[in-house]
């Protein structure tokens, strides 16, 4: 098994992240979730991640909270896109689970001091910041680190929240240039992948059809996907942070390139731009994995798969 801590916004395609994490543990031990501010205020995504760990079942799962602004910028939300509570679609109640005491990036450092070197992956689902901060003030636990597989940026789809940037790196910039500058080894799942795992009418009755679970994630799904129908006039929304998950358990549904990957910090226009030298144009150093194409169906196949078990 791979000892993980997931770092998120939830969100809703957070929450099936989380799920699909929770619903495969001879494969995945979740150590930890470090909840950050994002789609939705850290309250909010504090307490998105502890409703979705009761729904999994899993109230015994350890949930921090981490920063509550990105390291150098005012915070941008996304209510348009998650609703108000970001995990609109369906009322579910309040968790009875606690937080953890310790701050999500104390325990992030102190986890990766403590496991032995190499050991731990890191799943961001949502802005950099408590990640980019953590190695700032401990910047030993970088080499510790297996992997950080994280879910951010694009390429040839360009821009989601401005026409240069995907949501992630724009809103914590600054936090995501310190991730990409750091050596350690990363996998991205950028919406050019994202935006191909679509939540089509099919996919969603296979997840109804697994009762209780999927009753819910399809209730999820069907308030999120409505954004994405109306703006690109696709089939269905995009799971973008399940694929992060997806990628620990079956890497060979995702095809990418090892090449540099910098982020825009500078310019108002294309602020978090993930500026990806896919065709290999410059002789800056390979840095990340930029994945580029996903097998959807064989992803689908797999999340249903195991919502099923919970
Ligand atoms: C990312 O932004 C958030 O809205 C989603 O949860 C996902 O992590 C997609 O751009
Ligand atoms: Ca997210």
């Amino acid at each position: 098994t791979r000892k993980i801590i997931i770092d998120t916004d939830p969100g809703q395609d957070d929450a099936v992240a989380i799920l699909l994490a929770l619903a495969s543990p001879e494969d995945i031990e979740v150590l930890g979730i470090t909840a950050v501010a994002g789609n939705v205020p850290l309250a909010l995504t504090s307490k998105n991640a502890r409703i979705v760990c009761e729904v999994a079942g899993k109230p015994d799962t350890r949930v921090y909270e981490g920063c509550d602004r990105p390291m150098a910028r005012e915070l941008v939300t996304a209510e348009y896109v998650h609703g108000k509570t970001g995990l609109d679609g369906i009322q579910l109640p309040d968790p009875t689970m606690p937080v953890q005491d310790t701050h999500a990036v104390d325990y992030i450092i102190e986890t990766l001091r403590a496991e032995p070197a190499g050991t731990v992956t890191l799943c961001p689902l949502g802005p950099l910041t408590n990640i980019g901060t953590a190695f700032q003030k401990a910047p030993d636990i970088k080499e510790k680190v297996q992997e950080i597989v994280l879910m951010g940026g694009a390429y040839f789809e360009v821009g989601n929240v401005t026409p240069a940037a995907e949501f992630n790196i724009y809103v914590d910039p600054e936090a995501a240039d310190i991730v990409l500058k750091s050596g350690v080894p990363i996998t991205i799942m950028p919406l050019d992948v994202s935006h191909k795992a679509l939540t089509t009418r099919p996919r969603i009755e296979a997840f109804r059809a697994i009762g209780r679970v999927g009753e819910i994630v399809a209730s999820w799904t069907d308030f999120f996907e409505r954004f994405d129908m109306e703006k690109y006039g696709s089939q269905g929304g995009p799971l973008h942070d399940p694929t992060v998950i997806a990628y620990l358990l079956k890497p060979e549904l995702f095809s990418g390139r090892h090449i540099n990957v910098e982020i825009e910090l500078q310019s108002d226009l294309t602020r978090g731009m993930t500026v990806a030298d896919w065709w290999r144009v410059t002789d800056r150093a390979p840095n990340a994995t930029f994945m580029g194409d996903i097998d959807a169906d064989g992803f689908f196949a797999l999340l249903t798969e195991r919502l099923a078990r919970l």
